[in-house]
């Protein structure tokens, strides 16, 4: 007998529909993975342009260059969003465009983009939510050192304001950085995004001073603005959980935990860098390269934090053959794979992990309202002749993931609002273009648009969530 009480019968209501009417929903994408026009209007190159012209660096050779030619088409990708019904649209602004080079001032030729897509949102009733920091960096700045120079921090904080005077007036709601664990340690300490560099010192510091970068663009914003704003910052967060109860297995946990998650949310919600990570990195031979001030600067107080989660993670301390040291005398730190459904990228579908991470985000870190700045899945997915995919997996995986976040709501998070990841199929970083994570298909070759099962999905569940069946 089913003795599982707190488990929704198939007679009992949808927890989707305990989400509240003032819930925020939307979709979100970025610059560099959509716009295209990668030397217009006086854009200069971003170390992603750069990244791409390493060979083997991306999927078949792709990069940004045209991408979904978005920089052309933008009327027509609002008009989209407008008619899924959708209250918000998170999308980030190119630093290379708006200040080419990453010093000096506006370029206003390319902050004239963002104003025209920011008065076309207002136009047709969509709240634009900007993000300053989707990974695009200057190549200028990388090549005066990048994240790990301190000074690209305070370079950051000069460009959030020249976005801040140009757009501040009609946005509302602002990100500073998205998911700086990909930024620092991706880009420098595995290598595996730009700049491509492999170094976990690196990694560390350009953490750090993302870190501080958003510390100073917040502190910035803040005294610029005329009217309230809320201001945040994205974080990805896997969960990771022990493969076993053993201590070994627990303490891999850990962590994965802490430098995956918690060097992130304890310097900007607590105003500390963990201990137990700080103890791992001396292990390694890495210290966090803090100075005096610069906590106070990274925990100024944020009102929305950004959270991205995409999937959860087991971890072992011990190798398959039961050693809890590898060769060099270091403790094993070992991802499990479990037979779980994938997406195309290889990654568990594990909604039941996503409430419990919000819980524990509430639990943990008391006080500041989340929303859900990404969710979303890439599959294989196939058009028909009129370009129509009838993507039930990617139906499914979202309607599961906002049953998760409806029931860690009802367990007490607050939660403040929704959005897919993407609404148009885009370039997926070292991917390319081979993984289409859209809620509308992209036919490259034609630029057409069409909207996938998944779109209308997600337009009627807003419709029925908001009462306007
Ligand atoms: C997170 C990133 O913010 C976004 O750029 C990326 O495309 C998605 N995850 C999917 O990997």
């Amino acid at each position: 007998m089913d003795t599982d009480l707190n488990r929704p019968s198939v007679d009992q209501a949808d927890p989707i529909d305990t989400l509240p009417p003032t819930f925020r929903w939307g979709v979100a994408t970025s610059s560099y993975q959509i716009e295209g026009a990668v030397a217009e209007d006086g854009r200069t190159p971003s170390i992603w342009d750069t990244f791409c012209r390493v060979p083997g660096a991306v999927a078949n050779g792709d990069h940004g260059d045209v991408a979904c030619d978005h920089y052309h088409r933008m009327p027509q990708d609002v008009a989209l969003i407008a008619d899924l019904g959708l209250d918000t649209y998170r999308f980030s602004v190119a630093w290379p465009r708006v200040q080419p080079g990453g010093r000096g001032p506006a370029n206003a030729a390319g902050l004239a983009f963002y104003d025209r897509l920011v008065d076309e949102l207002l136009d047709r009733g969509v709240d634009p939510w900007v993000t300053l920091y989707h990974w695009d960096l200057p190549q200028e700045l990388e090549d005066a050192g990048g994240w790990p120079n301190r000074d690209t921090a305070y370079r950051f904080a000069d460009y959030a304001e020249l976005v801040f005077a140009g757009l501040g007036d009609r946005v509302r709601t602002w990100t500073t950085l998205n998911e700086p664990w990909c930024s620092a340690m991706l880009g420098y300490a595995y290598g595996d995004h730009a700049p491509g560099r492999r170094n976990l010192g690196d990694g560390i510091a350009a953490a750090h001073h993302l870190l501080l970068g958003h510390g100073l663009a917040t502190q910035r914003l803040r005294a610029a603005a005329q009217a309230p704003i809320e201001l945040g910052l994205t974080v990805n967060l896997a969960t990771a959980d022990p493969a076993t109860d053993s201590a070994a297995d627990r303490d891999a946990a850990r962590a994965a935990d802490g430098l995956g998650n918690r060097l992130y949310l304890d310097p900007v919600l607590r105003g500390s860098y963990p201990q137990d990570v700080i103890a791992d990195l001396a292990a390694e031979g890495v210290e966090i390269p803090v100075r005096d001030g610069d906590l106070e600067v990274i925990a100024t107080p944020i009102d929305v934090l950004g959270v991205n989660y995409y999937f959860g993670q087991l971890h072992s301390g011990v190798d398959e053959q039961g050693r809890e040291r590898d060769a060099d005398g270091k403790p094993v730190r070992r991802v499990v794979r479990r037979d779980l459904p994938r997406t195309a990228m290889d990654w568990e579908i594990v909604p039941e992990s996503f409430t419990d991470l919000l819980v524990r985000l509430h639990r943990d870190y008391p006080g500041v309202p989340m929303v859900i700045t990404e969710n979303g899945a890439a599959f294989d997915d196939e058009a028909d002749a009129d370009g129509f995919v009838a993507d039930d997996d990617r139906v499914s995986y979202l309607t599961e993931h906002l049953r998760a976040v409806a029931r860690a709501r009802q367990a007490g998070a607050d939660i403040r609002g929704y959005f897919a990841w993407s609404l148009l199929d885009n370039f997926e970083w070292a991917y390319g273009y081979d993984k289409r994570f859209g809620i509308v298909r992209v036919d490259y070759d034609s630029q057409r648009r069409t909207p996938k099962r998944s779109a209308l999905w997600y337009r009627d569940t807003v419709r029925r969530v908001r009462g306007q069946r």
